[in-house]
């Protein structure tokens, strides 16, 4: 009960707030046109930051277990291979090498200078991890130095992971 008194008078309070912001406005507006557009802009901002979070991502699992390894191959070929090597004991390039990546720790390849960013992003490459610091990597690791611009459709992150995925020493990670 008293959880909803709070809510209510949340409500009551909000409800005033902006029958108040209505009446200043209005007298805003009526001494100096100028000021309406301000206002505008600060009604549709809590709509604005909503627009602004990362999109969900489905999970990569299922189009995972009929991903195709060859086009997964060409797509590192075609779009990582400028920064990253694949090959065990490869050099870093711009990006760090990538044998080994599913199940390794983040920021942990010897002999690359990660940004702090990815440093401070914490735990292993899941599956889910690298599906979406491939699909923008901005928007998983804020501040990160892979300048990337993202794949865009899932059954080409699944191939690649897929791919990524053969790359690898010990048992493979168990498909999610
Ligand atoms: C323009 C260069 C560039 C391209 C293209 C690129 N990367 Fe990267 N990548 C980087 C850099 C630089 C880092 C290190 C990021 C940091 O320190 O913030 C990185 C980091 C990574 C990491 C984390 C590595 C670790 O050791 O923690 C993964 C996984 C990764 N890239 C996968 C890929 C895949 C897969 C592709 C292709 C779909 C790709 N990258 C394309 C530059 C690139």
């Amino acid at each position: 009960m008293a959880s909803f008194n709070t809510m209510a008078g949340c409500f009551l309070a909000s409800a005033l707030f902006a029958m108040v912001v209505g009446k200043v406005s209005n007298a805003l507006v009526s001494v100096h046109p100028l000021e309406k557009p301000a206002i505008a802009v600060a009604e549709a901002a809590p709509e604005a930051a909503g627009a602004a979070k990362p999109a969900e991502l489905p999970p990569i699992g299922p189009k995972l277990k009929d991903a195709n390894v060859q086009h997964g191959e060409a797509l590192f070929k075609q779009q990582c291979f400028t920064c990253h090597t694949i090959d065990k004991g490869g050099v870093n390039k711009v990006g760090p090498n990538q044998w080994d990546i599913l199940g390794r720790k983040k920021a942990s390849h010897e002999g690359f200078s990660y940004s702090s960013a990815l440093q401070q992003k914490g735990g292993e490459w899941s599956y889910e991890d690298i599906n979406h610091m491939i699909a923008k990597p901005q928007a998983f690791v804020r501040g990160t130095k892979m300048a990337f611009a993202g794949l865009a459709k899932e059954q080409d992150r699944a191939d690649v992971i897929a791919y990524l995925r053969t790359m690898h020493d010990d048992p493979k990670p168990p498909l999610p």
